[in-house]
């Protein structure tokens, strides 16, 4: 028998081997409706006997299955404990209903077809209602399509084949980088799966790295993948964490969850954790001055709202008592702190006593410490900036605290080499200098009119080593860096700023004439200073060869104490600028007019 709807089949039409057909396909359901209606039975059945007998046996048990499939349905329907199957079949019925816009045989029967209601059967050219053979057909397809209805979708997991160092791989499973799947572990494990992402591939293998505790891991243990994306809206399955200014005062791991036992968040939304690309073309500019509440930052570095800058310094110089007192005292409305792979102790510290109640008021700090696994830092660090995107994406001017971008690059570099790209430079595979600019241009001014993120990064200079890879991309990615000096913080001399190696690129852009002025005598004066600090200090300068430097050795002791601020005391933009208007003097204008 051919299928062929196009075809008009007539009974006596049929060769034996159709016959056969027909009747292993229908089963003895078949063969009894061939019967009541005329067809098929008689000289059909005549015809081959052998055939219908074989094919009707052969196929009896599968219509008692489907005749059981069949009551089950009808009683699911109604059967108030089996709520899901009669939601199920009832839906399978309307849609048929739906679907079906052509008269069909089968709807005398008990069984209606199941049609996809989203895409309705237009009757094929030919079609004839009352040809038994074809509602036979549909009468089969209908239970078919019940069955299908009442089954659980099929879910796939692979197997885990190696565990080794920081990575696991897993076979048997089609899944995109990026994907999060959950892992079995045996009963009694302190939890019930372990999660992990996929960082890659090679052939069938997929390269799993785990997110939490995989401790009791077993061999072949099975991988299950977690929702995918629909195809529609692949942003859909991506990773959404939550957002919304519930958030602000409270301290979040890497995964969105409360650290600081205040209770549930009250989150408005959430949002992925990539940001689609901005059009530079459409950024603001950076033409306005954000106050940070340091002196030596506001006066001699100038700042400006959406301005990405980095602080370089190596271990213990004052890097977190230096974001803590722009977190307090900046005209930021909003602050976003990341605590990435820092020393858990050292998070407490900053929240409690360098942020301070009021500090924390206005911030929210996501905090992923060294001992999270590398995927939970690298999350860390874009959750923080997904934070600040959304309170930018609200009209405000965000500050945004990342402390630190070089053990986000550890991180990245910890994936990389597990899963086996290449190391270049000190070890960094090249994946890491990708990465870097990547969530760094996340953050800066949006559209014109619209809020903006200002940004500090420490870049972490290990043994003050300021050619170090990571130190090196950032200083190239960034729009100006602020360098801390141990040799000044060994002197007791806070903030430890290295004003003649920190620069702000924005700032020409920010502040006036005699502002700059003033910045640029205060420079030279500083420097001068330094220069020839060892001839000054063993009485080897005689005044009168150098009139700079006579006036920096004047005015020495103000300079240092206009550079200094203790660890409570926060200066404005206003008093900042007056203060070294003061100091520098009044030849080149006040310096008021700065475009705040
Ligand atoms: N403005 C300041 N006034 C007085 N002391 C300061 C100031 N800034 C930093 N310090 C001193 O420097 C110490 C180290 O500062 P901080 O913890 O900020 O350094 P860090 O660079 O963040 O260190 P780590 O590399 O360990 O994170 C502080 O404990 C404090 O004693
Ligand atoms: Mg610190």
């Amino acid at each position: 028998m051919s299928p062929n709807p196009h075809q008009t089949i007539h009974t006596g039409g049929l060769t034996a081997l159709e016959q056969e057909l027909a009747l292993a396909s229908f089963g003895s359901g078949a063969h009894d409706l061939a019967q009541t209606r005329g067809m098929l039975v008689g000289d059909d059945a005549q015809a081959s006997p052998h055939g219908a007998d074989a094919a009707a046996q052969a196929v009896s048990k599968a219509a008692a299955t489907l005749d059981a499939v069949e009551a089950a349905i009808a009683d699911a329907a109604h059967a108030a404990t089996a709520a899901h199957a009669a939601d199920t079949s009832s839906a399978a019925w309307n849609g048929a209903d739906a679907g079906h816009d052509y008269p069909s045989a089968s709807h005398s029967g008990a069984h209606a077809p199941a049609a996809d209601p989203r895409a309705p059967h237009t009757p094929p050219p030919g079609y004839d209602p009352a040809n038994p053979h074809l509602a036979a057909w549909n009468a089969h397809l209908a239970s078919v399509r019940a069955r299908n209805a009442l089954a659980l979708p099929l879910r796939g997991c692979g197997r885990l084949t190696r565990a080794a160092g920081l990575v696991l791989e897993a076979v048997g499973l089609r899944l995109a980088v990026g994907a999060e799947v959950m892992i079995e572990l045996p009963p009694g494990s302190s939890l019930p799966m372990a999660e992990a992402e996929v960082v890659g591939f090679a052939g069938d293998k997929l390269f799993l790295m785990p997110t939490t505790e995989v401790a009791g891991l077993l061999p072949g243990a099975r991988v299950w993948p977690l929702e995918s994306a629909p195809i529609a809206d692949p942003m859909s399955g991506a990773k959404r964490l939550p957002v919304g200014w519930g958030l602000l005062g409270r301290v979040l791991d890497a995964s969105g969850r409360p650290l600081d036992g205040l209770g549930a968040l009250n989150a408005e939304a959430d949002a992925p954790l990539t940001a689609p690309v901005i059009n530079p073309l459409n950024r603001e500019p950076i033409h306005k001055v954000l106050d940070v509440g340091v002196r030596a930052i506001n006066a001699l570095l100038t700042v400006g709202r959406g301005q990405r800058m980095g602080l370089f310094a190596g271990s213990g110089v004052g890097k977190s008592v230096l974001l803590g007192t722009m977190a307090r005292a900046t005209s930021a409305e909003v602050i976003v702190i990341g605590l990435i792979g820092e020393r858990g102790r050292e998070v407490k510290e900053f929240i409690e006593q360098i942020l301070g109640v009021e500090g924390l008021a206005r911030s929210v700090v996501v905090a992923a410490p060294a001992d999270v696994s590398p995927l939970l830092r690298m999350q860390a660090a874009a959750y923080t900036t997904t934070l600040a995107e959304y309170f930018r994406d609200q009209g405000k001017h965000v500050l945004l605290l990342m402390d630190s971008l070089t053990r986000y690059a550890m991180a990245q570099r910890e994936i990389a080499l597990a899963i086996g790209e290449p190391p270049a430079t000190k070890g960094y595979p090249p994946s890491v200098f990708a990465k870097l600019p990547a969530l760094v241009e996340r953050t800066g001014n949006g559209p014109e009119g619209g809020g903006s993120i200002t940004a500090f990064y420490t870049v972490l200079t290990e043994g003050d080593d300021q050619q170090d890879p990571i130190a090196d991309s950032a200083r190239a990615i960034l729009d100006g860096h602020i360098v801390l000096s141990r040799t000044l913080a060994e002197a007791g001399h806070y903030p430890a700023i290295d004003i003649e190696a920190s620069i702000s690129r924005a700032m020409t852009a920010l502040i006036d004439e005699p502002h700059l002025n003033r910045t640029r005598a205060f420079k030279q004066m500083l420097s001068r200073y330094q220069r020839n600090r060892d001839l000054i200090n063993v009485g080897a300068y005689v005044s009168g060869r150098d009139a700079v430097l006579d006036r920096a050795i004047a005015l020495y002791p103000r300079i240092e104490a206009f550079l200094q601020q203790g660890f409570r005391e926060t200066a404005n933009y206003e008093q900042s600028v007056e203060m070294l208007g003061a100091l520098i003097g009044n030849a080149q204008g006040n310096g008021q007019g700065a475009r705040t």
